[in-house]
């Protein structure tokens, strides 16, 4: 490994601040992270590193990841698409819950720690459990030769290039783009037909040019942020694959701009959180055209009966969505399961422009760090 890992090493270029610059290089973390994993003559992907055979993987029944943060946001991803596309069940558990919890593990179960800097304390602690009670565990992991890098039985690195900015955002995407891939292997090895794993490897290869198609629309998002950065507080809902991308656009806005926000599955709003709507509290939609945007449309009308001020992430084009909203952050019209690579960019965008317009410091959030090492 030759990346010069240390922050100084790291040019800013043109951009202010690293937060920002990370966000425009995720076309090329997209593809780096599939780099060398493609295989179009089988519709599948492949790993070099996993250390298992096929016939090991076949024999799996249930899959746990264990993660913190933003890289347990990018597992709840995962948790979505290796059951669209493969059929096991998964469950993704806080790597400081897991750890000291007697979750029932068994050997028809793979457990799979994600970290970007392979050095958190809960998440390491979480591999070492595995490990002692016998259990083979794989880390997916973006700092070469990290601990828990290195401690893992296995696994798959990033490539993402080193992350300066607190707020990950690079990284998420090298490791949703990892899951697409390892829910399509493990479907391939069970009842994913070959053209339908085609399908999801074109899908996956078309997400860098579509990215730099969600980057280009940046004004748009500059836009909703100066409606945003005068509030106290925000909701962002988003169902299925969104969900995981609603709680990640909560994160990212009160890690570094500090206004309160919350995610929810946006059929839950009326269970609670729509007490919460007025004219002062935005809600974020992450409602891009897919199997339920209808019922998503219909409960972004009911914020708007409650004169709520709506942003929506919807797909080009969509003038029913454009009607509801105050602001649409477009992304392309894409294969649902690929949205969640597209649509969380305007999110990471959003909260950048709300947090240079609050005037934050964006790159070193107060009370966070980059790597927790401490539990
Ligand atoms: C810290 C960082 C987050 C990160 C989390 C997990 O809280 O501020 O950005 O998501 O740790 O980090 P890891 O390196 O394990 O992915």
């Amino acid at each position: 490994d030759r990346i010069d890992w240390r922050p100084d090493a790291i040019e800013l270029g043109r951009f202010a601040h690293y937060m920002r610059k990370e966000i425009h290089e995720q076309p090329d973390t997209v593809r780096d992270a599939c780099r060398g994993r493609l295989r179009p003559a089988e519709a599948t992907a492949q790993f070099g590193g996993l250390n298992l055979p096929p016939s090991r993987l076949r024999r799996i029944r249930r899959i746990v990841f264990a993660a913190c943060g933003t890289s347990w946001h990018a597992a709840l991803v995962g948790e979505y698409l290796i059951e669209r596309l493969a059929n096991l069940p998964v469950e993704v558990e806080y790597a400081s819950e897991f750890r000291y919890r007697n979750a029932p593990l068994d050997d028809r179960t793979l457990v799979f720690v994600l970290s970007q800097s392979g050095e958190t304390a809960d998440t390491l602690g979480a591999l070492r459990e595995a490990r002692r009670r016998g259990f083979p565990t794989l880390a997916i992991c973006n700092v070469v030769g990290s601990t828990i890098a290195r401690e893992a039985d296995g696994g798959i690195y990033l490539h993402a290039g080193p992350e300066v900015g607190v707020a990950s955002t690079k990284a998420f995407s090298a490791q949703v783009t990892v899951l697409t891939l390892l829910a399509l292997h493990l479907g391939r090895l069970r009842q994913l037909s070959f053209p339908a794993g085609l399908d999801v490897l074109r899908a996956i290869e078309s997400v860098p040019e579509l990215l730099s198609r969600v980057l280009d629309r940046e004004p748009e998002v500059i836009a909703a942020a100066e409606r945003m950065a005068e509030a106290r507080s925000a909701l962002f809902l988003g169902r299925d694959l969104h969900y995981p991308v609603a709680l990640e656009g909560a994160l990212k806005l009160k890690e570094i701009s500090y206004l309160h926000a919350e995610g929810y599955p946006t059929a839950e709003m009326k269970h609670g959180p729509i007490a919460l709507i007025d004219p002062e509290t935005p809600s974020v939609f992450v409602a891009p055209r897919g199997s339920l945007h209808a019922k998503t449309l219909g409960n972004i009308e009911e914020v708007r009966a409650r004169r709520g001020p709506i942003v929506a992430v919807g797909t080009e084009g969509d003038d029913e969505l454009a009607r509801l909203a105050d602001h649409v952050l477009t992304i392309p019209d894409a294969p649902e399961v690929i949205q969640p690579l597209l649509a969380v960019v305007p999110l990471q965008l959003l909260a950048y422009h709300v947090a240079r317009l609050r005037g934050c410091d964006i790159d070193k959030p107060r009370n966070l760090a980059k790597s927790v090492t401490v539990e």
